[in-house]
């Protein structure tokens, strides 16, 4: 870090972050390797693409674009308290829900404070603590699931935040309801637990916490998710979390005002009433699931159970040499050295069109 030029002039705690370089994009990957088409099982899109009421959202007020959108998404936050139960003011959105996590380390980290999350986990912890000069604690998984008693013990008095990603990024695993509930008791009072439920929509376990029930009891939780799985919008950005009022309304001080454009806001508030394409979505899923975790059992591979659309699967060899030769034939998958998990790799589920080729190249890169 000491030999990157210009670095008296940044904030020291930046330089804890790797720069966000260019990397190789899809065109010229095909044109690398004379491929047709890429597959990408690696970012957990919906491999149905996105609810086509919401395509036909973004083509009707495509014409609108000129006008600066709602600064605090009015209708949505709205939809979303109705469903949920709570009040309109109890909801934030952000431009995506990676946004709504700085917001949520901008408001509450002080330089120097913790926030504690299992580990292997979403890299993006990483980086927005660090942006605050906070400071990550990572508290190994347990069976490749977080280990919510394990987080306690981590509690300093310097403890501020404390993510459960549920169900778990990179692993695909749940914290089931009556460890939250054990969890949730004597969590010190200047303690905020944040659970990060990006996947909610695909779990399909009666025991999976229903978390706005603390939030609803006077704690201090926050809930985040996103449009981007589920509804197929990663391309648009948009991401909300729920709390108590005050908490809430203390990170809207954080706020870029226009954060959430206005294709996003059209396109949500119309994903978000197309049953059919949610109901599809899961059937897809299901699916995929099913098959590829059997062809990649028969393979010898070991696959954690998921509640997700992607399957954490242990290929007992170097991940990276496998992801780099399917790469090759324009197939995508997650590999981290930040998991600590060198022959594991996330892999998004696709259409049953998609996970076939995917598990035919996997067969001809084994033979
Ligand atoms: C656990 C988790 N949280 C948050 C996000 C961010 O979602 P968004 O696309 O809304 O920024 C992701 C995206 O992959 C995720 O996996």
């Amino acid at each position: 870090m000491a030999n990157v030029k210009g670095a008296e002039l940044v904030r020291p705690c930046i330089l804890g972050n790797d720069p966000n370089l260019p990397e190789q994009t899809n065109e010229e990957l095909k044109k690398e390797f004379n491929l047709k088409e890429v597959l990408s099982f690696n970012c957990n899109e919906n491999p149905l693409g996105t609810s086509p009421k919401a395509i036909a959202a973004i083509q009707e007020h495509a014409k609108d674009v000129f006008l600066y959108p709602d600064a605090t998404c009015t209708e949505l936050r709205r939809k979303v308290a109705k469903a949920n139960g709570i009040d309109e003011m109890q909801v934030l959105f952000g431009n995506g829900a990676d946004n709504v996590l700085l917001m949520l380390t901008e408001t509450f980290l002080n330089e120097g404070e913790e926030m504690i999350v299992g580990s292997p986990h979403f890299f993006v912890y990483n980086t927005t603590v660090q942006l605050v000069g906070g400071k990550l604690v990572t508290v190994p998984l347990k069976n490749y699931t977080v280990d919510l008693k394990a987080i306690k013990a981590a509690i300093t008095p310097k403890t501020k935040l404390i993510m459960v990603c549920n169900p778990n990024n990179p692993t695909g695993t749940i914290v089931k309801e009556d460890e939250v509930k054990e969890f949730m008791k004597d969590i010190p009072d200047n303690v905020i637990v944040i659970f990060d439920e990006a996947y909610a929509e695909f779990v399909d376990a009666a025991d999976y916490p229903n978390s706005l029930q603390y939030v609803n009891a006077g704690k201090k939780v926050l809930v985040i998710r996103t449009l981007s799985k589920i509804f197929g919008m990663a391309g648009c950005r948009i991401g909300y979390i729920m709390g108590p009022e005050y908490l809430i309304e203390l990170m809207r001080r954080t706020v870029e005002y226009f954060a959430v454009n206005r294709v996003a806001q059209d396109a949500a508030l119309a994903a978000m009433d197309d049953e059919e394409f949610l109901h599809k979505t899961l059937a897809v899923n299901k699916e995929g699931k099913e098959y590829l975790t059997k062809e990649f059992t028969a393979m010898g591979f070991t696959c954690q159970p998921s509640y997700t659309n992607f399957i954490f699967v242990d290929f007992h060899r170097d991940a990276r040499e496998i992801a780099d030769k399917l790469r090759r034939q324009g197939l995508l998958i997650a590999v981290g050295g930040g998991w600590n998990c060198p022959t594991c790799s996330r892999i998004s589920i696709g259409t049953m069109e998609m996970n076939k080729k995917l598990v035919a190249a996997f067969k001809e890169i084994l033979a």
